[in-house]
């Protein structure tokens, strides 16, 4: 069995704390309990005194994705990575260009962070990419860029719902793909346009799951939670 599938479905889903102090992060991890373990951390709390809440879930067992996507010359990408690796989150996001790519390698050093890459960002349609000069449409770029981050050795890549089955049929089972975007059947897709449930999501070849306001705008966030990795159990187990 690939090592992809062997993670257990509890560590498969990542509860995004998009929230906008600490001390509000800090109550919705104590609410959802053990129901889940794995959290991601974005820029909003970065800069609100995240990086001591990456270090105090660390400390308490959690897995932490610090979602930070960077972009920058080669030799700040490495440093600013070898900060991160410091840190012993499981995740940290970067934008899929080539340089990036091999100098955040470089960087994490002999590290156990994982470094995964967004293709595409989802805010961005075939229209601004014309607009942009580029000549490639959105599916061949999104490809190309796994490419990039396959040859450049990076360990995966953020995918909606709607890319994870190519991306899963070009890549194999080697690389990384980690889905935002869940909306569990019968709940609000919100600002999200395309979104998947966490059923289809693992079907098309999705290894995490990032779940934000589904779970923590729930009346009972631990249930949610609960429900999101029992549809992960049964979707892997088939
Ligand atoms: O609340 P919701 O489940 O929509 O939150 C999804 C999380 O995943 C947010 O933190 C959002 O920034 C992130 N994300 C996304 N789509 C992407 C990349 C990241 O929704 N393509």
């Amino acid at each position: 069995m690939p090592e992809a599938r062997r993670i257990d479905p509890r560590d498969r889903l990542i509860v995004a704390l998009d929230l906008p102090t600490v001390a509000e992060a800090e109550a919705m991890v104590r609410r959802i309990g053990p129901a889940a373990g794995f959290y991601k951390i974005g820029l909003q709390l970065l800069f609100a005194g995240g990086i001591d809440l990456v270090r105090r879930l660390v400390g308490e067992g959690h897995q932490v994705f610090i979602d930070a996507k960077f972009l920058d010359i080669p030799e700040t990408v490495r440093k600013a990575v070898e900060s991160v690796a410091r840190l012993d989150a499981t995740f940290l996001t970067l934008h899929a260009d080539p340089r990036t790519c091999r100098a955040a390698i470089e960087g994490r050093g002999d590290s156990a962070l994982k470094l995964l890459f967004v293709t595409v960002l989802t805010s961005v349609g075939n229209a601004d990419l014309q607009r942009e000069g580029f000549s490639r449409g959105l599916a061949d770029l999104v490809l190309d860029r796994v490419d990039m981050v396959l040859a450049a050795g990076g360990d995966g890549v953020v995918a909606s719902g709607a890319e994870a089955a190519a991306i899963r049929a070009r890549a194999g089972a080697g690389l990384t793909i980690v889905t935002p975007g869940i909306r569990p059947a019968g709940t609000d897709a919100q600002d999200q346009k395309r979104v998947a449930t966490p059923a289809a999501a693992i079907a098309a070849g999705a290894d995490y799951l990032v779940v934000g306001r589904p779970v923590t705008t729930a009346s009972d966030p631990a249930a949610a939670a609960a429900a999101i990795v029992e549809e992960i159990r049964a979707a892997i187990t088939g």
